[in-house]
């Protein structure tokens, strides 16, 4: 359990003011084994909408800024430096932020990212804690504990998993992340499916000259274990400041050296979901790409994030942040951080312009914002 001081904000259980929301039709319990809310049908709350008309449903809730791996795409090898414990919301805090998402806001899905989300300690209490409010819950993770953890988070309520596997080659996947640990990754993503953590989808961010070769390696591995292969075109997100574009494989590369070896049928984009998917044809496997860079999803953008510090960022790329940790350590009531989320989305900006003259990197790494 994270032990930082609070200094006078309410506890997490306060009583609400306004009626609870119902949330959207969402799986039901039975793979679920704790209590969701069960709050009347009462009219849902205003959405959470911007000057675009985009609707936010979607919470991106990073626990921890720490990691316990150090892809070269993402971090340096040494030298960065972690939020302080103080810094960091404890459980009540997060708790009471994503009951004001779900309750007042219209969030209806949370996805728990890091660093590496895993790490934080107590993690299974607050999913458990979380899952009861009723969103959709998922979590992104490197995949290293997973093993050990993943029964125990979903007997708490989690729903998936996205696990990051970049390469399946021993040497290959120490050098990338700095530390010989593929082993850990291969048994959590076994344990996360049998665990009942699906569909288990498999993150890949291919480098040119790195691990652009195994595209249909990995492929061909996820197929074969029942899990679903995505790509990510690489993001200039790292805390150095290296990133190349040069180096970025886009989608249409990937698709292109998928199609030399299978007959990809075009799925389409599920929703807002960021990834475009193909169908193997003849099989059930699917296959995404994830263009954040060549073909951005801005227009559909349904994501708030909320970093370890609570800091609200209306986007991935956002240049500003809103303190929520100040006004809940401030002892600000609930409407009051209400307001203060639905004003930072009401300023988001129509979406980002990597590559453009414009484009000016945030100022902090997606390893502090959260993917
Ligand atoms: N660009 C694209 N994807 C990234 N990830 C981490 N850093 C970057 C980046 N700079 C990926 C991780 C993980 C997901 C959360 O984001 O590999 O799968
Ligand atoms: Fe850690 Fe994820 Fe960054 Fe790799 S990409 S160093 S696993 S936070």
């Amino acid at each position: 359990m994270h032990t930082a001081p609070r200094t006078g904000a309410p506890s997490g259980a306060e009583p609400r003011t306004t009626a609870p929301a119902t949330t959207a039709p969402r799986t039901p319990a039975p793979r679920t084994p704790v209590p969701r809310t069960t709050s009347p049908r009462t009219a849902a709350p205003p959405p959470l909408v911007d000057r675009f008309g985009r609707v936010h449903t979607d919470l991106r809730l990073s626990l921890t800024d720490r990691c316990n791996l150090r892809c070269a795409y993402c971090m340096p090898a040494e030298g960065l430096e972690w939020l302080g414990r103080a810094e960091v919301l404890d459980d009540d805090e997060v708790l009471r932020l994503v009951r004001i998402a779900v309750h007042r806001l219209g969030v209806r899905s949370v996805r728990l990212t890091g660093g590496e989300p895993l790490l934080r300690r107590g993690l299974a209490a607050l999913v458990g804690r979380i899952a009861a409010l009723g969103p959709e819950l998922s979590l992104t993770t490197n995949g290293i504990g997973l093993a050990r953890t993943a029964a125990g988070l979903r007997a708490a309520g989690l729903d998936r998993v996205n696990v990051s596997l970049d390469t399946l080659r021993p040497e290959r996947f120490a050098a990338l992340t700095r530390r010989d640990r593929i082993g850990d990754v291969l048994a959590g993503l076994a344990a996360a499916k049998a665990a009942g953590l699906g569909p288990v989808k498999v993150n890949a961010v291919p480098v040119r000259g790195v691990n652009d070769d195994e595209i249909v390696e990995l492929t061909e591995f996820a197929v074969a274990h029942g899990y679903r292969m995505r790509f990510i075109e690489s993001m200039p997100l790292d805390a150095q400041g290296a990133w190349d574009r040069a180096a970025m494989v886009t989608a249409r590369e990937v698709l292109a050296r998928l199609a030399r070896r299978y007959e990809l049928v075009p799925v389409g984009r599920p929703g807002s979901a960021p990834a475009e998917e193909w169908r193997i044809a003849g099989t059930d496997a699917v296959v995404g790409v994830i263009a954040s860079v060549t073909r951005p999803f801005c227009g559909g953008c349904d994501r708030v994030r909320l970093t370890a510090d609570g800091q609200l960022r209306n986007c991935l790329f956002a240049t500003g942040e809103s303190d929520l940790r100040a006004l809940l350590r401030g002892g600000a009531d609930d409407a009051a951080v209400e307001a203060a989320w639905r004003a930072s989305v009401a300023g988001k900006g129509p979406g980002h312009a990597i590559g453009s003259e414009g484009f000016v990197r945030p100022d902090r790494p997606m390893s502090a914002i959260g993917g």
